[in-house]
């Protein structure tokens, strides 16, 4: 099997992630940056091959990928220029991780960083960050492209809608939160006591609203 990654996306989340690939088993091949500015450079020691667009004018079927950004709208853009020119971005799941054999993890661009814990029964979709020490409580689902932030609890029996960020350090209490709807974001540290509706951002213990965006979350972790 091939284990080398191109990486995608320069910036502070870039060694966080190649990290994590290194520790699952892959080298990485060399950097792709949004435009052709540093191309030649070389950043934490890899070569910036050259812009997105150079690459995606390249054969790129079968080759594999790795996004770096921690951006959840730019994840799902590139995933879909990758996928529609027959490239592949393989799910990582860090080996201190655990991942119940009755989980269910998309092998779609999936990231299940160190010491994560996954519960049996969890539905994880395609591209979903979970960032270092988050805790996914049994049968819940999460679908695609949500970002977990770091010591993040999702409790059982929950649904967290497409594109949910999830701040560091939060809880999403069990039965409680039952629906998170669509582009919502909870804030670092909030205490999540019941459902939210889609674009929302909640705060604080017990969670309220700050505000209706009703579109994708800007944030970016
Ligand atoms: C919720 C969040 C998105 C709001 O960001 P923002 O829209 O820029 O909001 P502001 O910083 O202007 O804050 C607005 C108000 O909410 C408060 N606030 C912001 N985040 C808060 C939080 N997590 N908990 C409690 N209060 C919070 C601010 O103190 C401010 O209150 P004030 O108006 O009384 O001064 C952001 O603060 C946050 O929590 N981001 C998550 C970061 C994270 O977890 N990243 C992952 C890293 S890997």
């Amino acid at each position: 099997m091939m284990k080398e990654l191109y990486a995608l996306g320069i910036g502070f989340t870039t060694p966080v992630f190649i990290e994590i690939a290194i520790d699952c088993g892959y080298t990485i091949a060399g950097l792709y940056h949004y435009n052709n500015d540093r191309t030649g450079e070389m950043d934490h020691g890899y070569k910036i091959l050259g812009s997105f667009e150079d690459l995606f004018s390249q054969d790129i079927t079968g080759k594999l990928f790795l996004l770096t950004m921690g951006d959840m709208r730019i994840r799902k853009d590139l995933t879909d220029r990758i996928y529609s020119r027959g490239g592949i971005i393989p799910t990582l799941i860090h080996p201190t991780a655990r991942v119940s054999k009755f989980a269910h993890v998309s092998q779609n661009g999936v990231l299940i960083a160190p010491n994560c814990i996954v519960q049996a029964d969890v539905t994880i979709a395609d591209g979903v960050v979970m960032r270092d020490q988050a805790l996914i409580c049994h049968t819940t689902n999460i679908e695609s492209f949500v970002f977990i932030g770091p010591q993040a609890l999702v409790g059982a029996l929950l649904n967290i809608k497409e594109f949910v960020f999830i701040g560091q350090k939060s809880l999403l209490i069990s039965k409680k939160a039952k629906i998170i709807g669509p582009n919502s974001i909870v804030g670092a540290g909030s205490v999540v006591t019941k459902s939210f509706e889609s674009g929302t951002t909640v705060i604080g213990n017990p969670a309220k609203l700050l505000e209706t965006k009703g579109t994708s979350t800007e944030v970016n972790p």
